[in-house]
């Protein structure tokens, strides 16, 4: 009898990746797919749920093979996925209505700044510990049921389900069984009561979302159901967790207790901070998130407060697919290590508007400081700079809430990134830790799985399992580095408001 595995799936923005863990929760067996979207209009990102939905089951797939296993081995699937993008489809054929909206797509920006302009946004941070930007699911929903007026009427009858990807991926799986999102996807929404983990009739109102579409609220870390073997790979076995990816990562990186942050560089840039078993209070002008960080069965949910960037790693892609101007990520360390310093040149990478704390939905990528000459190499460093600058932006206002970040536990892609990571340190003038796992997203999914259907005994064996890879001390003079930051905070000015749009 061969041993069994939790499979850990991590639906995230630009690809689906998904890991084998053993017993000792080790990686047996992983698979990455590309995930496409699509730029209907500036500031508008599409993907096809169907193709999520299949890039999962392939992905689970590849990833058992290469680990020599088979689906009647899986013990439990944890999955983890990119937040707030928004899918509805018909509750009968389980059919998509409409494309999912992307997290990053800038669409109803028009409609934030209206509620904005209505007075509503100290009553939305109080509520739902979000901003009014067109991030959050909320009004992406309303927005599809605006554009049809037959998908609205239906969505008043019950006949359409609204899901993140957490709640699209559990239907999916488990044959359209359970119709159900776990609380950490669910507080990405504005349209849950961050206090009460349950939905917030006001803020659906407000939001003129109807409630018959809302899936029920549950753990991350619960057996939500048994896949349907028609649908799954021939098997039913136990679907034991949903998570959302940062959540995930926050979870996985042994940030368990009130205190700890991470950050994971991925298309955009995460930085968590556990604040503990009750919301954090509404950071001065709500420039913060506060958000639920995971909630383990029959627990009390755990908070924690957030500083999104919604682009970074995008940048660096920009530079390869768009610019062409690098042929990898990995070149850039080179390429910004070639320069003694940045000859200040800034890039404000507001690709996606900027997030926190300056949120600001009209706000484009910006590049300051050119002369004749200027390389590629000045590009690829500032490009690097700025996903490091992002993050004291974060680091700076979780220091005025009273909570400083005295060390930063970093994954994902670009905590490869060793002149990164070095210079991410020296402008935070913090350590910044690297695991010798960077794939937290998906390990976190795992965790929540196997603690759920009792594969893994408990939440301090998992967090005992976190091994440092390299600390990056600060070495940068505090004169320099306030320098430097003075100048990004100069060309961030000049990135704002940009877009009529
Ligand atoms: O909030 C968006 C975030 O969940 C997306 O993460 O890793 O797919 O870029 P990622």
């Amino acid at each position: 009898m061969p041993e069994p595995v939790v499979v850990a799936v991590d639906q995230g923005t630009t690809g689906t990746t998904v890991c084998v863990l053993d017993r000792d929760a080790r990686v047996v067996g992983r698979a990455h797919a590309d995930v496409a979207a699509s730029y209907p209009r500036p500031g508008w990102v599409e993907q096809d749920p169907e193709r999520l939905w299949r890039g999962v089951v392939d992905t689970v797939a590849a990833a058992l093979a290469a680990g020599g296993r088979r689906a009647t081995d899986i013990g439990a699937v944890g999955i983890t996925n990119q937040r707030e993008t928004t899918v509805l489809w018909d509750r009968r054929t389980g059919e998509p209505v409409h494309p999912a909206i992307v997290w990053q797509d800038r669409r109803t920006a028009a409609a934030c700044e209206k509620l904005a302009a209505a007075g509503h946004g100290p009553a939305v941070a109080e509520r739902t510990g979000l901003v009014l930007d067109p991030y959050f699911s909320g009004t992406k929903i309303a927005w599809i049921l605006d554009a049809d007026p037959e998908l609205r009427r239906r969505a008043g009858r019950g006949e359409l389900a609204f899901g993140t990807v957490d709640s699209w991926l559990v239907w999916r799986l488990t044959g359209g069984r359970r119709h159900v999102t776990d609380v950490t996807n669910a507080s990405r929404t504005m349209l849950l009561d961050l206090a009460t983990a349950t939905w917030s009739a006001p803020m659906a109102e407000l939001l003129d979302v109807p409630a018959e579409l809302l899936a029920e609220v549950r753990p991350s870390s619960e057996v939500y159901a048994e896949t349907d073997p028609a649908a799954f790979l021939g098997v039913a076995v136990p679907v034991a967790a949903a998570v959302g990816d940062q959540q995930a990562a926050l979870f996985a990186q042994a940030c368990v207790e009130a205190g700890q942050a991470k950050n994971t560089y991925g298309t955009g840039s995460f930085v968590l901070l556990n604040t503990g078993p009750t919301p954090p209070p509404p950071s001065r002008e709500g420039a913060l998130l506060r958000t639920v960080a995971f909630q383990l069965a029959g627990e009390p949910a755990h908070y924690a407060l957030e500083g999104a960037v919604l682009a970074t790693g995008a940048a660096v892609q920009w530079l390869r697919d768009g610019l062409g101007v690098i042929g990898s990520a990995a070149e850039t360390a080179g390429l910004a290590a070639s320069l003694d310093g940045n000859d200040g040149v800034y890039f404000v990478p507001a690709l996606a508007g900027l997030g926190a704390p300056h949120w600001d939905a009209r706000a484009r990528g910006t590049l300051v400081g050119l002369t004749r000459g200027t390389g590629r190499a000045h590009l690829a460093r500032a490009v690097l700079e700025s996903i490091a600058y992002r993050t004291r932006d974060i680091a700076v206002a979780m220091s005025a809430t009273g909570t400083p970040v005295t060390e930063l536990r970093a994954d994902g892609g670009a905590a490869a990134n060793p002149w990164l990571m070095q210079f991410q340190a020296d402008i935070l003038g913090v350590p910044v830790d690297v695991p010798d796992n960077l794939e937290t997203t998906a390990l976190g999914s795992g965790y929540l799985a196997g603690l759920a259907t009792g594969f893994f005994p408990d939440r301090a064996a998992l967090a005992a399992l976190r091994r440092t890879a390299t600390r990056y001390e600060p070495r940068m003079p505090t004169a320099e580095r306030d320098r430097l930051y003075a100048d990004w905070l100069r060309a961030l000015d000049r990135s704002r408001g940009w877009s009529r749009d």
